[in-house]
């Protein structure tokens, strides 16, 4: 019986077997599915215990060996051999779907698909399938758990004590990682090869904050460059009623296997009744590093929209009362005396938001409960309904809406999401009374109840319901101490952005001297792929004087512009006091730059080195680039091939002065203008920790007689 079930497994690989007769290591044998142009093959067998297996090859060259797929179960056998295939298919599919919002307009999405039925040969026949989407950018994988049949509905629970995916290296890869915390991804990118992430995760347990860093793993998305200078970056999409994943760490074997964020308090990692699918596992594939983020890989493996039309929510700009809280100049809390969100307060950042072309206000510390909000019994501290006495929320509203300035609304939960939960529908009342759009929400401390983490199962559907409550209300949510994004923004598009990285707030007040140089280079190719990010660019008095003395932002002036560029989201905070902003010169990129684009391109890019990117901003025809560099000083050039062909554009740079360096003379800037159209190129200045902004602007006849034309290359 079982040398015939050979026989017939055999009889399958021959009929999918796409190796020739001149075979080199790379060619394997069994079921294939080849990306929409070729570029990229998945392919999976069976081990002859039954056990499956999955590999990746890029133009023909492996980039994932053979690796294991599989589950360990409480109360039942493990999924890992013993399994058959029962069928197979492969299917092609071809969209081009709307962003409402986003990067770009329209979205491709192509792939293959094969779905590879397995069930057991033996005892229950549990049945497995594994669905696997070969895109030309990358790839994804997910699981398929069916019901069980001839069983009653009780035996239809399914509790994962271990997830064994494998994702085994061809080499000795470049990485950008973070260890793998259960509670925050608020850490400084580590480069280093795989073979060195171990150790370094050990010394990084000494975290800044109070978090569960798991030994020898790192979080996701986790990017890479081969010897080669191929790119690839391991994450999921569509985290849905599951743990987040992590992945754990072999050095010497040069692999990593999915490790599922647990919980303490129920002991498993994830329970879920049957049947039910997992989220996807994704690795983007890019031969250069600029192709990671142009992919839309990750997105187009969720589900589309389900909210329909959500024009209620306008991407923004916007300041806020928080960067002083930051810098201790005010506070959340009134027993201080130096309470931040009062009425006069609010109304003067409303004056220059209104002046300056931002349509967005944040105001943190107005309701009651920040008197109590670190403490050790957070649960029942904040109300989302009361203000302070100093600050009249209805009158705040209005004067904006007057001003056409739109009130964010903050709710800092301190991780006690219990109590938010109880409060949803009152706050969000009320945040619908007032015509209140969108939320920051707040997850800072220990998740209670104790032995929850923010990225296991029980928080990943907390997130979930505060997100599709608040759309019920036509809400959107910027979460910070977020689940890590992972495209969920495509199906419930009133996700607009979230933290979960280490912002700008760690540069006033992190004891390890904040952001290093590199972090704004290496973050759009970690972080940034899951999806938008506030991070709050726009810091004018870099120094932070008169309020720290240790800390500053390691940054220069003009590099804090290219951020807007650079770092994607829908809604960019200028985060500095009205004070340090004034009538700046540099103030007016701020207010030209977009904040909603029909196209994205990277122009040059080396992850932790440099990046330039250009956007085409949503109905109108401006530009913006942005381009900044690491600790090293750089030139770099700029074809404005992009620009519609004879079309003349002011490009208003802004660029580090002379003499400006992040450290040394973080405040030197240039301003210039020039006329330039799609045969220009423009070199690109950067000083070290630097950056150049640049404004792309239609030219009316007045500018083009009176503006000097970018000297041409000699
Ligand atoms: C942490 C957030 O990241 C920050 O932006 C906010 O000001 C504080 N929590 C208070 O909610
Ligand atoms: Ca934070």
């Amino acid at each position: 019986m079982k040398v015939f079930q050979y026989y017939i497994i055999w009889g399958f690989f021959m009929m999918f077997w796409v190796g020739c007769a001149s075979k080199t290591p790379h060619q394997k044998i069994g079921y294939e599915v080849t990306s929409p142009s070729n570029n990229i093959t998945i392919g999976f067998s069976l081990k002859l215990d039954g056990t499956p297996m999955y590999w990746v090859k890029h133009q023909n060259k492996l980039v994932i060996d053979t690796s294991k797929l599989g589950f360990e179960l409480k109360g039942e056998k493990a999924l890992l051999n013993g399994l058959k295939v029962v069928a197979q298919d492969t299917t092609s599919f071809s969209e081009t779907w709307k962003m409402p919002w986003g990067e770009q307009q329209e979205v491709l999405n192509n792939y293959r698909q094969m779905v590879v039925k397995l069930e057991e040969k033996k005892g229950a026949r549990r049945k497995l399938n594994i669905h696997f989407r070969a895109y030309d950018d990358g790839i994804g994988f997910r699981y398929e758990f069916l019901k069980l049949e001839n069983q009653g509905a009780k035996n239809q629970e399914v509790i994962i004590t271990k997830e064994n995916t494998q994702f085994k290296l061809t080499g000795d890869h470049t990485c950008w990682w973070i260890p793998g915390d259960w509670d925050s991804y608020e850490h400084l990118y580590n480069t280093t090869k795989f073979s060195e992430i171990d150790a370094l995760s050990r010394q990084k347990a000494a975290s800044l904050m109070q978090t569960t860093i798991m030994d020898n793993a790192v979080n996701t998305p986790v990017t890479m460059r081969t010897a080669e200078g191929l790119h690839l970056s391991f994450h999921e999409a569509n985290l849905t009623d599951y743990a987040g994943m992590t992945l754990k760490i072999d050095p010497k074997g040069l692999s990593m296997e999915s490790a599922l964020v647990g919980s303490k308090r129920t002991g498993y990692l994830v329970k879920r009744t049957l049947p039910f699918k997992t989220p996807w596992r994704t690795i983007q594939i890019g031969e250069k590093a600029g192709d990671l983020i142009e992919s839309k890989l990750i997105l187009n493996l969720n589900e589309p929209n389900k909210l329909g039309d959500v024009s209620w929510f306008k991407p923004k700009k916007y300041v806020g009362i928080w960067w002083e809280m930051h810098l201790d100049k005010a506070s959340w809390d009134k027993k201080s005396g130096k309470h931040g969100a009062t009425t006069k307060n609010a109304k003067a950042f409303i004056d220059f938001a209104a002046k300056n072309n931002i349509t967005g206000l944040l105001v943190e510390g107005w309701n009651t409960g920040w008197e109590n909000w670190l403490g050790k019994d957070r649960e029942g501290v904040f109300d989302f309904v009361t203000p302070y006495p100093d600050y009249d929320l209805q009158e705040v509203v209005r004067y904006g809406k007057e001003k056409g300035v739109e009130v964010i609304m903050h709710h800092e939960t301190s991780a006690a999401p219990r109590t938010y939960e109880k409060q949803l529908k009152p706050a969000y009342t009320l945040m619908k009374d007032l015509g209140i759009k969108a939320v920051k929400t707040g997850y800072v401390g220990k998740i209670l109840p104790e032995g929850e983490y923010h990225h296991g199962q029980w928080m990943v559907n907390h997130y979930r319901k505060v997100l599709t409550t608040a759309a019920q209300y036509n809400i959107a949510i910027n979460a910070h101490e977020p689940i890590k994004a992972t495209g969920i923004r495509r199906t419930y598009p009133n996700a607009i952005a979230r933290e979960g990285v280490r912002g700008q707030e760690f540069n006033a007040w992190s004891v390890d001297g904040g952001n290093k140089p590199d972090h704004t280079t290496i973050i759009p190719f970690t972080r940034g792929l899951g999806g938008p990010i506030d991070f709050t660019p726009g810091v004018f008095n870099i120094k932070l004087e008169p309020y720290k003395d240790k800390n500053q932002v390691n940054t220069t002036l003009a590099k804090q512009l290219a951020l807007y560029v650079v770092i994607y989201s829908p809604v960019q905070m200028a985060c500095d006091l009205i004070e340090h902003y004034g009538e700046h010169p540099a103030l007016q990129f701020i207010r030209d730059v977009g904040v909603d684009w029909e196209q994205s391109k990277v122009l040059d890019a080396a992850i932790g080195d440099y990046v330039t990117i250009v956007r085409k901003e949503k109905g109108t025809d401006k530009w913006f680039l942005g381009s900044i560099t690491d600790e090293n000083a750089r030139l770099l050039k700029a074809a404005l091939s992009f620009l519609e062909k004879g079309k003349q554009y002011v490009a208003a740079i802004y660029q580090d002065g002379k003499d400006a360096h992040w450290d040394k003379n973080p405040t030197s800037y240039e301003i210039k203008k020039f006329i330039v159209d799609n045969q220009t190129s423009i070199d690109l200045k950067l000083a070290a920790g630097g950056g150049t902004a640049i404004s792309l602007i239609p030219a009316t006849d007045e500018e083009i007689k009176n503006i000097k034309s970018y000297p041409k290359a000699k």
